[in-house]
């Protein structure tokens, strides 16, 4: 007698014709994982082994609703979930717990949804309008001592690296209303780098820039005006410079009074640079106070930078330099117009720029150089190397010529893990199998002083045919196969972005740890076996 085929959980008979608010917030692309999760798997199952020099844990965050978002809403908008896997002596544990916002906290008093678009306070319900309305769901920082869960628009939660739970909101007491999700550690001057935008309240053009040094001390603030109230999500650092990278969508609030969204996309913009010394009180030569310069290139969709570095000619003549990922689409439908037709061509792949700062504010920079010819996306470097030139990218790509479980979007689409040593050219690709989907990578050095991308790089992999997550565990010196596969028991929300933190002095588990066993019972079948626990 034949099986039955199995379940389909996105198949249009699973419920019965039964309609829940919930359907519309469903993503296509997440193969029906329930989301919603929040608690602990002590000791993982493994696959190989996980090096033991292996310390620390990989903070990653999830667009996770509690409640069913407003219909129109970008894939964006949603509750920030933290998901941490901790390792250690070979073993690995799970915690996941939601950042108690503000908004959540009013949501889940209330029992209902009361936000409503992106960044849309004039959608909210009129009672919750003064509130932050800042999901925390996009990316997980640890600086001075303290774990951050970040969203550009607002200031940061702090949240406890080991319970996760929710200390206090803006624990810098940082300067304007917003800090990026993307600010950049400086390794060798030790300072964490920070821009805000729409930092003196909704619809400003007013950006706020300055460091955290390792006590969480504010130093280097400045203020500058973009071009545009424009969409600024990353940022590139050199020594002396902050290049912001600001995508092609525009902000209005009389747009959003009528219920449009926060964000519109142009395609007549550019691709626009701004470029700031980053110590206002020690200014490169040929820069006046306050001075900030604007570059562009043609229309694209700049969406995250890898690492970056400068140079100084012998006439003092300075060029900067930064690598991103490059596309010719709106990444956003919900930001476009109806007419528009979805994701363009696709076209898409990684680049570098260079700025040269010679050159007056206002122009148009050179022909990016193509350093990986397929779409790529949440490319991370050895961060100890951020400010100086590099030679090792770890970069998620698609590769188009293999069939893929979802469209070939970014970063929605990526499919494998590629590693480039960009002085030869050379790409070794670690490639899950065509039923995978994978993320934003993170990368752990072998030890303080091992040369550059000699180390381990992990990432989460989503697995579409079985409904599963596995943290794969590759060692850079074969790149092409895991030595550890650390195993979830289900499907988790795919991340935004996430980070590794080295195992802390003062850390404790994060899971439940049982009562040690100092004597039997002596009640088991064989209860006159002699008991010696101490040979166990
Ligand atoms: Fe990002």
């Amino acid at each position: 007698m034949p099986f039955p085929p199995p379940p389909n959980p996105n198949g249009s008979n699973s419920f019965f014709g039964l309609h829940s608010s919930w359907s519309s917030t469903r993503s296509p692309f997440e193969n029906g994982v329930a989301g919603r999760f929040e608690g602990e798997v002590a000791d993982l199952a493994i696959f190989g082994e996980i090096p033991k020099e292996l310390n620390g844990t990989f903070y990653r965050i999830m667009v996770d609703p509690f409640y069913p978002v407003l219909e129109g809403n970008a894939p964006i908008e949603g509750d920030g979930n933290i998901c941490a896997v901790r390792v250690k002596d070979g073993r690995a544990d799970l915690k996941v717990r939601y950042v108690d916002t503000e908004r959540l906290r009013l949501e889940r008093q209330a029992n209902k949804r009361l936000f409503g678009l992106y960044r849309n306070p004039f959608t909210h319900h009129p009672c919750v309008r003064a509130a932050v309305d800042s999901t925390a769901n996009t990316n997980m920082v640890y600086w001075a001592g303290k774990l951050l869960a970040l969203k550009e628009s607002a200031q940061p939660y702090q949240v406890h690296p080991d319970t996760l739970e929710t200390i206090t909101y803006n624990p810098f007491n940082s300067p304007g209303l917003t800090f990026s999700a993307h600010p950049k550690v400086d390794p060798y001057t030790e300072e964490l780098v920070v821009f805000g935008y729409e930092a003196k309240g909704l619809g400003t053009d007013d950006i706020v820039i300055y460091a955290l040094d390792k006590q969480g001390t504010i130093k280097d603030e400045q203020w500058i005006k973009g071009p545009w109230a424009a969409f600024i999500h990353d940022c590139a650092i050199t020594p002396n410079f902050i290049i912001l990278v600001l995508w092609p969508y525009e902000t209005d609030v009389e747009h959003m009074k009528k219920g449009g969204q926060h964000w519109i996309y142009n395609k007549d913009r550019p691709a626009t640079f701004v470029v700031v010394p980053r110590h206002p009180n020690n200014l490169p030569a040929g820069w006046k106070a306050g001075e900030s310069r604007v570059y562009h290139w043609e229309h694209a969709v700049l969406l995250h930078t890898a690492g970056s570095w400068e140079e100084t000619a012998k006439n003092g003549d300075v060029k900067l330099f930064f690598e991103s990922s490059r596309m010719f689409y709106n990444l956003f439908l919900a930001f476009g117009s109806p007419t528009d037709k979805p994701f363009g061509d696709m076209q898409a792949d990684y680049v570098r720029w260079e700025i040269d700062l010679s050159q007056p504010t206002n122009t148009k920079v050179a022909e990016p150089t193509v350093i990986l010819d397929m779409p790529g996306e949440m490319a991370r470097i050895d961060e100890r190397f951020l400010t100086k030139p590099y030679d090792k990218l770890f970069c998620p790509v698609i590769p188009l010529e293999q069939p893929s479980p979802i469209p070939p979007i970014l970063p929605a689409g990526l499919r494998a893990y590629a590693l480039l040593d960009k002085p030869s050219g050379k790409v070794d690709m670690f490639d899950p199998g065509q039923a995978c989907t994978v993320e934003e990578p993170i990368f752990v050095p072998r030890s303080k002083n091992a040369p550059e991308g000699d180390g381990w790089m992990l990432g989460m992999i989503q697995r579409m045919d079985v409904n599963r997550s596995d943290l794969v565990v590759l060692d850079t010196k074969d790149f092409t196969k895991p030595v550890a596969i650390i195993q979830l028991p289900f499907k988790v929300k795919g991340q935004i972005h996430g980070n590794w933190v080295d195992a802390l002095p003062e850390e404790k588990s994060m899971t439940r740890v049982l009562e040690p066993v100092e004597k039997m019972m002596g009640k088991g079948a064989l209860q006159d076996e002699q008991a010696n626990l101490s040979h166990i």
